[in-house]
C-alpha cells in the first residue's frame, strides 16, 4: 500500500477528510505522517487523535529554506513516503524538492485554477463577483498553485451567498474532491501527458 504524508499549516479540515477516507477504506493507503510548520495548527491535534506521527518543522529554526526542506525530506524518507498531499501547507516548495518528488505531490486550491491563485482564493473570487468558482486538485510544480490539473468541481455563487456561506460550500466540496483525487492516484489511474492529466477507467 502507498505510504502518504500530509503537509499542513492550519486548521486541518482537509487532513481530517483524508483521515476519514482512509479509515473508511475509500483510500487504501497508509497515512503515516503529518508534516506541519505551525505549532498552533489544528492539524496537529487531529493527527494526535488518530495516532499519526507528527513532524513539526518550523521555518524559523533553520538558517535557509534548503535546510528547512532537508529536515522535511529526512522525515519523509524515514517513513518511506511515496505520496505527498499538501492540504493548506502555505509554503512554496523549492524546485529541488519538487523535482525529487516529481509527479508525487498533490495540492488542493479553493478556486478554479488558473483563477484566484494565492492564499485568499475564496475571498478573491467572492469579491470579484464571479458567479461560479470551485475547487481544484492538481499535481504540484515549481509555481504557486500551478501544475497539471487532476479534478475540478464548480461551486455556484448565489446572490444570497455571503463570504461565510461560500467558504462553507467550498470546504464541503474540498472534503469530497480531495479523497477522490488521492484514490485515483493510489489506484494508478493518473497519467501526465503533455502537462495534462489523463484519468483512466478502473482496471484500465
Ligand atoms: C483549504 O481551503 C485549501 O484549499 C487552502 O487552504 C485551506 C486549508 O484548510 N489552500 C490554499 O489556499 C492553497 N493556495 P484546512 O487546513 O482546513 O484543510
Amino acid at each position: 500500500m502507498t505510504n502518504i504524508a500530509v503537509l499542513a499549516s492550519g486548521r486541518g479540515s482537509n487532513f481530517s477528510a483524508i483521515i476519514r477516507a482512509v479509515k473508511r477504506g475509500l483510500i487504501k493507503a497508509n497515512l503515516l505522517l503529518l508534516v506541519c510548520d505551525n505549532p498552533k495548527a489544528g492539524a496537529i491535534e487531529k493527527a494526535k487523535r488518530s495516532g499519526i506521527r507528527i513532524a513539526l518543522v518550523e521555518r524559523k529554526d533553520f538558517s535557509s529554506k534548503i535546510e528547512f526542506e532537508k529536515k522535511i525530506i529526512q522525515h519523509l524518507e524515514e517513513c518511506n513516503i511515496e505520496l505527498i498531499v499538501m492540504a493548506g501547507f502555505m509554503r512554496l516548495l523549492s524546485p529541488d524538492f519538487v523535482s525529487r518528488y516529481k509527479g508525487r505531490i498533490l495540492n488542493i486550491h479553493p478556486a478554479l485554477l488558473p483563477s484566484f491563485k494565492g492564499v485568499e482564493g475564496i475571498k478573491d473570487a467572492f469579491n470579484c463577483g464571479v458567479k461560479v468558482t470551485g475547487v481544484t486538485v492538481h499535481f504540484v510544480d515549481e509555481e504557486m498553485d500551478h501544475g497539471p490539473i487532476i479534478l475540478q468541481k464548480a461551486v455556484k455563487i448565489e446572490g444570497s451567498d455571503t463570504l461565510e456561506s461560500l467558504e462553507e460550500k467550498i470546504h464541503k466540496t474540498e472534503h469530497l474532491l480531495y479523497p477522490q483525487a488521492i484514490k485515483l492516484f493510489i489506484e494508478g489511474r493518473l497519467k501526465i501527458e503533455e502537462r495534462k492529466v489523463k484519468v483512466s477507467n478502473p482496471g484500465g
